[in-house]
């Protein structure tokens, strides 16, 4: 465990108003700050810093917690890990314990396994055993240099020559599986979990090899395989190919689908290429993207899916402030392909015209409308005017407003105070879906208990539910009344899993007498019960408690008498819900 004491310096150290601020655009909005919540996709903020309590909540996703909850959270690290973050910005020294050190190491020897399997994957590629391999690499028009560049290697059509290389360079089983390189079989001996594949290496910025992925040349069983997840290895936070892409040093970065198109590009010259590792683009790659370049091509397979998954990538992308272009191939597959037939030229001529994101979603609403057509034309304008609504930069809208209305010949105000209602509109839907959130999350919890026991049983009881979460809002609020409330009820009582841990992890504290801030609680929470407790938190700022509730609360939760069915609780409005839970506190109806 990391000292209480070293928390109060982090704490003092690390504002948590500061820290965010440089990952989200915050405004002041009386004694929050509000922003775009990077934890979702989202038009207006609902995502809010609360510096009073040091900490955050989203009411659009419930993400919530304490300064380091949100480093866990937007740079997907492990608590101990998050802390020496904010340590190393802060210039303090994380006091050493067992725990990160056992961690330090682990990764330490995941990375050396990764290291030994990728050169060994090479040497096989070069080998006898991997002539099939190679010519099927120079068939595709890869030359010598370029497989050499990108370290691509052949795991050999065996069940056990990896694990027996690395056996012998003294790594025992469990090791191997840690890197996700074998699998556990029945027999109790592991497998390689890589098998007659074209093997990538995937490197971080460090040089470090982090994980494989693998390509069938031919057979049965999925096209590409990646590694699994490792403590050294997030798909959703890496991509391909960054490591040379970001010492290519160039401000614009081009975003393609896979490996081999990636690879292609390179070797065509255009070595600022990446690739996200066989999942579609997330946010956390969007921001990773928006770290290294001003600007981002999208080069995506030319087929329905590529587009769809271009539409998606430039929405992620809206939110990080780069700027999006996107190319358009005609006559072939992917990158790849387009090289292959057109050489590095075309292909660069190709990215040279790319349009930027508007340019593309207006041209995609063009070609679906015919524009002599009166009725047509209607259609084509309001979606049009939805597509504007959606852009948050004033001067970028009123560029393309302008230009519409002058196209078609028709007022460039008639469009622009559609778009300003449809902005208004969507505006107003987002805070309605944010009360609606904070009033349901106690049906949220519901919803689950209801799945487990198929019935309204005693845990599903929602008054009970409301009092749980009652009572630990008073607690949060004034931890003195904790004397009023221990010995008469213990976490068992609490019928919802999360308000378990998160009451069993405040008891603990308290009765060593020990502060309960967010912060000093995430040690001992994950970032799901976090956002559940500044959920809480946030909803307690409303309400005004008495120590005289406490019993009350205790006695609703040992009778757990359900008064109202989850369906009429989700069909209440903020002030219903607001005036049954005084009713429930005061015990009349
Ligand atoms: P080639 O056929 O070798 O040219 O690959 P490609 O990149 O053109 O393939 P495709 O467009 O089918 O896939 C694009 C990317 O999606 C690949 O590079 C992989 O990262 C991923 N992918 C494709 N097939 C699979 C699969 O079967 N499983 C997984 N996990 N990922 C896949
Ligand atoms: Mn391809």
């Amino acid at each position: 465990m990391i000292p209480d004491s070293f928390i109060e310096e982090l704490k003092y150290a690390s504002p948590v108003e500061q820290i965010i601020a440089s990952y989200v655009t915050l405004k002041r909005a009386g004694t929050r700050l509000t922003g775009l919540c990077p934890f979702h996709s989202e038009k207006t903020p609902s995502f809010t810093v609360f510096a009073d309590g040091q900490n955050y909540y989203c009411f659009g996703c419930g993400k919530g917690g304490d300064v380091i909850t949100f480093i866990r959270d937007i740079e997907n690290l492990g608590y101990v890990d998050a802390i020496r973050f904010l340590a190393g910005k802060a210039g303090l020294t994380v006091p050493e314990d067992a725990e990160s050190n056992r961690e330090a190491k682990q990764r330490a020897r995941i990375l050396e396994m990764n290291r030994l399997a990728a050169r060994y994957f090479h040497e096989q590629l070069r080998s006898d055993t991997g002539r099939a391999a190679r010519q099927y690499l120079l068939g595709r028009g890869l030359t010598g240099k370029t497989i050499r560049r990108f370290g691509i290697g052949y795991a050999p059509d065996t069940w056990d020559s990896l694990r027996n290389h690395l056996r012998q360079k003294g790594f025992s089983d469990a090791d191997m599986q840690s890197a996700g390189l074998v699998k556990p079989g029945k027999s109790g001996n592991s497998y390689d979990v890589f098998r007659a594949r074209v093997i990538f290496p995937i490197i971080d910025l460090r040089g470090a090899v982090i994980a494989f992925g693998g390509r069938l040349m031919q057979g049965e069983g999925p096209k590409y395989l990646n590694s699994s997840d490792t403590p050294v290895f997030r798909k959703s936070r890496n991509l391909f190919a960054l490591n040379y892409a970001k010492a290519a040093n160039s401000d614009t970065l081009i975003l393609g689908e896979g490996y081999m198109d990636v690879i292609a590009m390179h070797q065509a010259g255009l070595e600022n290429a990446v690739a996200t590792l066989g999942t579609s683009l997330t946010p956390e790659q969007s921001r990773l993207i928006a770290q290294y370049a001003k600007k981002v091509v999208i080069a995506y397979d030319s087929d329905k899916a590529g587009q769809d998954a271009t539409k998606r990538a430039i929405n992620l992308f809206n939110q990080t402030g780069v700027s999006v272009s996107v190319l358009s191939m005609e006559g072939a597959k992917d990158p790849d392909e387009y090289i292959q037939k057109h050489g590095a030229d075309g292909f660069d001529r190709l990215v040279g015209a790319s349009k930027s994101a508007v340019d593309f979603e207006v041209g995609k609403l063009k070609a679906q409308h015919n524009l002599a057509d009166p009725e047509s034309r209607v259609q084509f304008l309001n979606a049009f005017c939805r597509l504007m609504a959606d852009i948050q930069n004033d001067i970028v809208r009123e560029v393309y407003i302008g230009s519409m209305a002058e196209q078609l010949k028709i007022g460039r105000e008639g469009i622009a105070s559609s778009v300003n209602t449809l902005r208004k509109q969507g505006f107003r839907a987002t805070k309605k879906r944010e009360a609606h959130n904070l009033v349901t999350s106690v049906q949220d919890n519901l919803g689950t208990t209801d799945k487990r026991q198929g019935k309204l049983g005693a845990n599903a009881d929602i008054a009970s539910l409301a009092a749980q979460e009652q009572l630990i809002m008073i607690l949060m609020r004034h931890p003195d009344f904790y004397s009023a409330i221990s010995g008469k009820l213990s976490p068992e009582d609490f019928g919802d899993s999360g308000l378990r841990d998160i009451f069993s992890a405040i008891s603990e504290r308290l009765s060593s007498s020990l502060p309960i801030e967010p912060i000093h609680l995430s040690g001992m929470l994950q970032p799901r019960e976090m956002g559940k407790l500044t959920g809480l938190l946030v909803k307690s700022r409303e309400l005004e408690f008495y120590k005289t509730q406490i019993d009350d609360f205790i006695n609703t939760i040992k009778k757990a008498q359900g008064k109202k069915s989850a369906q009429e609780l989700s069909e209440m409005s903020p002030e219903e819900y607001s005036r049954y839970i005084n009713s429930l506190r005061t015990g009349k109806k």
